[in-house]
């Protein structure tokens, strides 16, 4: 297995701000799938699922997996919300899940100087009604597929990777 960290959870609950201070706290370089897929195809999410579908992103996410595997190591990875359905996520490292609340990760979002474009390269979030849907239908999988869950509720994102760090160590 490789000894990457892996980040999963909901859309917008933080694994890129949380991996960035991962990577600043343990000297790690930080990475994001959702990155890594925009640049093997040169074209934004938003348009991969417009233009080719979720069912070819969801293609586009376990090729991403695979290289990973392959060539990664030492690395945090943020993963975008549905990664974690890859057929090799255990062998890319430790699985992190970071939870919060629908409510809160809403909130969080709308209250951001950026929310409007944070919510429109989204496109599973553009039906709140379905987004909460899928974040019920999820959140048990995220839990069976981490070997650790961290609650992110409130708190920094220091905080978070401090909190990942000791445990990891332990
Ligand atoms: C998705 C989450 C997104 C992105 C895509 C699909 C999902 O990543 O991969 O829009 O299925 O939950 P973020 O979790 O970074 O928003």
């Amino acid at each position: 297995m490789a000894d990457n960290i892996i980040l999963i959870g909901f859309m917008g609950v933080g694994k890129g701000r949380t991996a960035r201070a991962l990577a600043a706290l343990t000297g790690r370089f930080a990475i994001d799938t959702d990155d890594l897929i925009e640049s093997m195809v040169k074209m934004r999410i938003r348009d991969i699922f417009a233009e080719q579908g979720e069912a070819h992103f969801r293609q586009l996410e376990q090729q991403c997996a695979t290289w990973l595997e392959g060539q990664v190591s030492h690395t945090i990875v943020s993963a975008g919300g549905g990664f974690f359905k890859v057929n090799n996520l255990q062998r890319l490292g430790q699985v992190i899940y970071l939870h919060s609340d629908l409510d809160s990760i809403l909130e969080a979002i709308r209250s951001h100087p950026n929310a409007e474009q944070k919510m429109k390269k989204r496109p599973l979030f553009q039906d709140i009604a379905r987004a909460e849907a899928l974040f019920v239908e999820r959140l048990p999988q995220y839990r069976q597929a981490a070997d650790l869950e961290i609650s992110v509720r409130g708190r920094t994102n220091a905080d978070i990777a401090a909190e990942i760090v000791a445990r990891l160590r332990s």
